[in-house]
């Protein structure tokens, strides 16, 4: 099939989106996170084929992305008042609330789980399209499965070309990593996936937050798990990835012992020329850890080579967006961490 590749600017796009999706067919949408690969989240029929596209595993439940937040209580039950106070401040935004889901929403959506995922995206286009179709929209990243998300039209592109009908290409990403997941059916909030809203400013709404351990350490893949998807090879090149912690000297010379031909460097902007000879990729300014979060997944998927055998990735310190590309990092590299200090 072709796949027609719009500009969200152009008149007819949103239309034409929710035209192939209220006929069940699948349109790759922006959002301020990653590019999601969208379907109408009410018709099984049509969600299987996301599954198909990605490859994912059928157990890995999907997000609904809705235009905003009174869509919340079509879909969901027994919602507790701290969903619409955390909508209240951060939709539409990089924010994704597990609740209780009502039965209108199919058993594929969910992976047969008893609670959906929303989120309201912070994309005028992409909520265009929700509201002129009339449904939610089912919306995993684009990527293919187990491969670094998708952050440009192109890398959409990329995986999906003569397999879509549509993408709609609204940009590069601004925040560049996934949102932030929080689960509001037991007794306190628990953070199940970190993103662009930071576990600081949850708390300052919720007064309380568990961070799953899915978050922090590596997952056994038969484990039960409360966001399947976390227990999955994730975000990750094909060849092994390792993190080298201390400061921007120490990390440059443990890679100079440890480097061989083949190998790449993933680092800060500002480390360049330390690395310099070692096939250094920047994915952004240290000093800038927005810069950071937008870039990482595009450097991911460049680094996604036959030709590269291993990466040796520097990886930003503290809270905040850092916190999430800890955890995107980590992921990517099996938590395999080495501190210089150790080798030097
Ligand atoms: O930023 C995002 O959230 C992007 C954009 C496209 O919106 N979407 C996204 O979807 O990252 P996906 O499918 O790549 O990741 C969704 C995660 C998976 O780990 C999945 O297991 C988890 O959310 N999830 C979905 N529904 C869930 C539920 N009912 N309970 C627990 N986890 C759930
Ligand atoms: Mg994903």
């Amino acid at each position: 099939m072709e796949t027609l590749l719009m500009n969200a600017q152009e008149p007819g796009c949103a239309e034409a989106a929710a035209k192939i999706i209220r006929e069940g067919g699948l349109v790759a949408i922006p959002t301020e996170t990653v590019y999601g690969l969208g379907a109408n989240g009410l018709d099984p029929e049509a969600v299987s084929k996301i599954f198909i596209a990605k490859g994912r595993p059928n157990d890995n439940p999907l997000i609904l992305h809705i235009a905003d937040a009174s869509q919340i209580d079509d879909l969901c039950h027994d919602v507790p008042e701290s969903a619409y106070r955390l909508a209240e401040r951060f939709w539409p935004g990089p924010l994704t609330m597990v609740l209780p889901a009502k039965s209108c929403v199919p058993q594929e959506t969910t992976a047969g789980l008893s609670t959906v995922a929303v989120r309201c995206p912070d994309s005028p286009v992409t909520r265009e399209i929700i509201r002129l179709a009339g449904v939610p929209l089912a919306a995993p990243s684009a990527n293919l499965s187990g491969k670094p998300s998708t952050t440009t039209a192109g890398h959409v592109y990329h995986d999906h070309a003569g397999k879509i009908p549509m993408i709609v290409d609204g940009g590069p990403c601004r925040v560049g990593v996934e949102s932030t997941i929080v689960d509001l059916t037991e007794k306190r909030p628990r953070l199940l996936r970190p993103g662009g809203i930071t576990p600081q400013q949850l708390i300052a709404v919720l007064g309380d937050l568990v961070v799953d351990k899915a978050v922090t350490a590596q997952i056994d893949k038969d484990a039960v798990v409360k966001a399947p998807g976390m227990k999955y090879r994730h975000y990750a090149p094909a060849c092994q990835v390792v993190i080298v912690s201390g400061t921007s000297r120490k990390a440059a010379e443990c890679i100079r012992t440890l480097y061989k031909p083949g190998d790449r460097v993933l680092c800060f902007e500002e480390e360049l020329s330390l690395f310099e000879g070692l096939a250094p990729l920047s994915y952004g300014k240290a000093a800038d850890l927005n810069s950071l979060s937008a870039g990482l997944f595009a450097a991911l998927r460049e680094l996604d080579d036959p030709a590269v055998h291993k990466v040796y990735a520097r990886c930003p310190e503290g809270d905040g967006i850092a916190y999430a590309i800890q955890n995107r990092l980590k992921k990517a590299a099996a938590f395999q961490v080495i501190d210089p200090e150790d080798i030097l």
